[in-house]
């Protein structure tokens, strides 16, 4: 079986086509992505508008070098993935309806992909981990902590109730000068600093719920930068390192928690998995190292072309549930929210509509 998948949901464009064989493993044929970073760092965050106009731009030409590095035609497909959501609505709508395109003339089954579904699946594609397992996802747009059960059976255990994980590592970087996006320049900026030099919160800390909350941090990080102002490279080294330090603590925390919530659920996990651009962190990386430990389990983390946004992860995904009968009409609607806990609902309609036939 053989998918294109095409993600559009953000700053990335990217297509890339994926094969599973028989016995459900995969293999990556080709993996495009091309980023727009550099068309929104004066911006020092993703515009909307410019994203959108820069995946209508390049999409196609995506597609075609994605089919070419695979080596096959767009007749050999068996189906066409693209992320429906959720996302920047202008981006989404560029890729999903290419996909319906596609899926039109060549009359091949679309699917429709959520993308954090994607998320949840790409350690399939990489290392068969088989459910369930808990997911970690930290990304600029999305920081939750998910029981992964199965197709469609997926648990929000936790969530942010205000900024992202990497959105609070692109904040932090903003109003220290340092650029865009700014998790790996926080990151080697606190390498040479201090984390014990300015006191700043744990949000949520010994909550027995897993969520997240990190506005508070970047305030109270503000506070610090506007008191000492004006701030050192020495200053901008050790408050970086704090705040690295403070957001290391308040992920051992909660997803300690969502690691109980997960037992008393579902017992024991057969992986912590990690996905998401700030698992790219190497001191979140040692951290879940550690409490993969703890639960005695083992930790696996897609290599990093593969923890960010990507297309394999939406043709896996297309696979995953190409697989199983699950397709959509080429009626289905791009959209903006879309909670990975209603996919399973989305599972059982389709499921429906498949009986009527
Ligand atoms: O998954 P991703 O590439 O894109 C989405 O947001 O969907 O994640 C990008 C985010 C950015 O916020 C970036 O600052 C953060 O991941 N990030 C990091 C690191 N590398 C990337 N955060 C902390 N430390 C890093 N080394
Ligand atoms: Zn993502």
């Amino acid at each position: 079986m053989i998918v294109l998948g095409i993600e559009t949901t953000c700053d990335e464009t990217a297509a890339a086509v994926v094969e599973r064989f028989e016995d459900g493993h995969g293999k990556i044929l080709s993996n495009i992505v091309l980023s727009q970073v550099s068309e929104h760092a004066a911006f020092g965050g993703v515009v909307p508008e410019i994203a959108a106009r820069a995946h209508v731009e390049v999409l196609d030409g995506i597609i075609a070098e994605a089919l070419a590095q695979a080596g096959c035609g767009v007749g050999a497909l068996d189906g066409i993935a693209a992320a429906a959501g959720p996302g920047l609505i202008g981006g989404v709508i560029v890729g999903l309806t290419t996909a319906k395109a596609i899926a039109l003339v060549q009359r091949r089954p679309l699917i429709a992909i959520n993308h954090l579904e994607a998320h949840a699946l790409t350690a399939r594609l990489t290392d068969a981990t088989p459910f369930p397992y808990c997911l970690f996802l930290a990304s600029g747009g999305h920081t939750q902590i998910v029981a992964v059960r199965g197709i469609g059976d997926y648990v929000r255990l936790g969530t942010t109730v205000d900024d992202a994980l990497g959105e609070a590592f692109d904040k932090t970087a903003k109003l220290l000068g340092l650029g865009y996006p700014g998790g790996p320049l926080v990151e080697k900026e606190a390498a040479r600093g201090d984390p014990t030099r300015f006191a700043l919160p744990r949000p949520m800390h010994g909550r027995k719920d897993a969520d997240f909350s990190l506005s508070g941090l970047k305030t109270a990080l503000r506070l610090e930068a506007e008191r000492i102002a004006p701030v050192s490279d020495q200053d901008v080294a050790d408050l970086c390192a704090s705040f690295q330090q403070a957001v290391v603590d308040v992920v051992l925390d909660r997803l300690r928690a969502g690691l109980r919530l997960f037992r008393a659920k579902y017992g024991a996990p057969t992986a912590l998995v990690a996905a998401g651009g700030v698992a790219a962190n190497h001191a979140i990386r040692k951290v879940l190292h550690r409490l993969a430990f703890e639960i005695g389990s083992v930790l696996v983390v897609p290599p990093l072309e593969l923890c960010t946004d990507n297309g394999a992860m939406i043709a896996w995904a297309g696979c995953e549930r190409l697989a199983l009968g699950l397709t959509d009409t080429l009626d289905v609607a791009p959209r903006a929210r879309w909670p990975l806990d209603e996919v399973a609902a989305a599972k059982g309609r389709l499921q429906r509509t498949a009986a009527y036939k």
